[in-house]
């Protein structure tokens, strides 16, 4: 395995392998991160795994001085998972426009994704899908892939770099990997390590919350908003505060009509100071 800081460097010995998937993260790398190194594996010869703290996704009161950096140990799992490149770059790197601490200098050239994109989580996040969309944009082409994997925890993340490929006609698949839960359900999350023992414990109620959703929307309960607003009370009263529950068209992603089928139940809900998202895709 070869760990590359250097885009230059990086091109000169990516020089167009058979095929090349590529999974981009953040790194504090868990095992839903190399469930989708193992599909990458399962689609192309070389498989490169990114790993850079993106300081353009964070909010100015967001964690991106404290999101856990563990790059040794991210790259030791992505070797056992048989990643072939590993691409670490530094933020000059990646922006020669902005200042480590995420500070915008200059110029910086944004991709400004759909509306969607200021809808659940974009609604208490401003500008995080832009800095998602840019950031993917600039990796995919650094990278250029013929397949990049993408986990379906993040759903509206996963819906808008669908949107970017099509949109900006970039010939790359994008393939969808599985939530990987812990036993408790609870999505696995780098940010779960901000979590005590006792708030882990509490977390699962998030997921058990949106699975009672689709339980009933299967059952036939046909008034989506109230369901979602029920959902949303009762993890209140259990001491989350909430930011959503919706439940939303798979192919649009805007809100469920009694005409839909395929449906996704998102939710997002903060335990403490810990923001959480999950979410399931289900049909009725
Ligand atoms: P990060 O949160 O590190 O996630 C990297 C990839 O892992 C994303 O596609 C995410 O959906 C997927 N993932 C996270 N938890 C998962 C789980 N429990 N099961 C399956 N897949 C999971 O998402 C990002 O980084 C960034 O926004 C990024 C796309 C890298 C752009 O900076």
């Amino acid at each position: 395995m070869e760990i590359i800081s250097s885009i230059s460097e990086l091109r000169a010995t990516l020089k167009r392998p058979a095929s090349i998937a590529f999974v981009p993260t953040m790194g504090n790398l868990h095992a839903g991160h190399l469930k989708l190194v193992e599909i990458a594996k399962q689609h192309a010869k070389c498989v490169v795994v990114s790993i850079f703290v993106n300081p353009l996704q964070f909010g100015p009161h967001e964690d991106l001085a404290n999101y856990p950096r563990t790059l040794e140990e991210d790259c030791w799992k992505l070797q056992a998972a048989g990643a072939n490149i590993v691409f670490t770059p530094s933020v000059e790197e990646m922006y020669p426009t902005v200042s480590s601490d995420g500070l915008i200098l200059g110029q910086t050239m944004m991709i400004r994704p759909p509306p969607i994109a200021n809808e659940l989580c974009g609604a208490s996040r401003p500008g995080h899908f832009d800095g998602v969309a840019t950031v993917v944009a600039k990796l995919f082409n650094i990278v250029q892939p013929d397949f990049a994997v993408f986990g379906k925890k993040d759903f509206q993340q996963l819906f808008i770099i669908r949107e970017l490929v099509k949109q900006f006609n970039q010939p790359i698949e994008i393939i969808a990997g599985d939530t990987v839960r812990e036993a408790s359900g609870l999505a696995m999350s780098s940010r779960n390590g901000y979590l005590t023992e006792e708030q882990k414990v509490q977390a699962a109620q998030l997921h058990k919350m949106l699975d009672n959703i689709v339980l009933r929307v299967r059952n036939g309960i046909a008034d989506l908003a109230v369901l979602a607003d029920a959902a949303s009370l009762a993890l209140q009263q259990l001491g989350w505060e909430v930011e959503y529950v919706s439940i939303r068209s798979q192919a649009a992603l805007i809100p469920a009509t009694a005409q839909d089928k395929e449906l996704v139940v998102l939710g997002a809900a903060k335990l403490g100071s810990t923001r959480l998202i999950d979410n399931i895709d289900f049909l009725r």
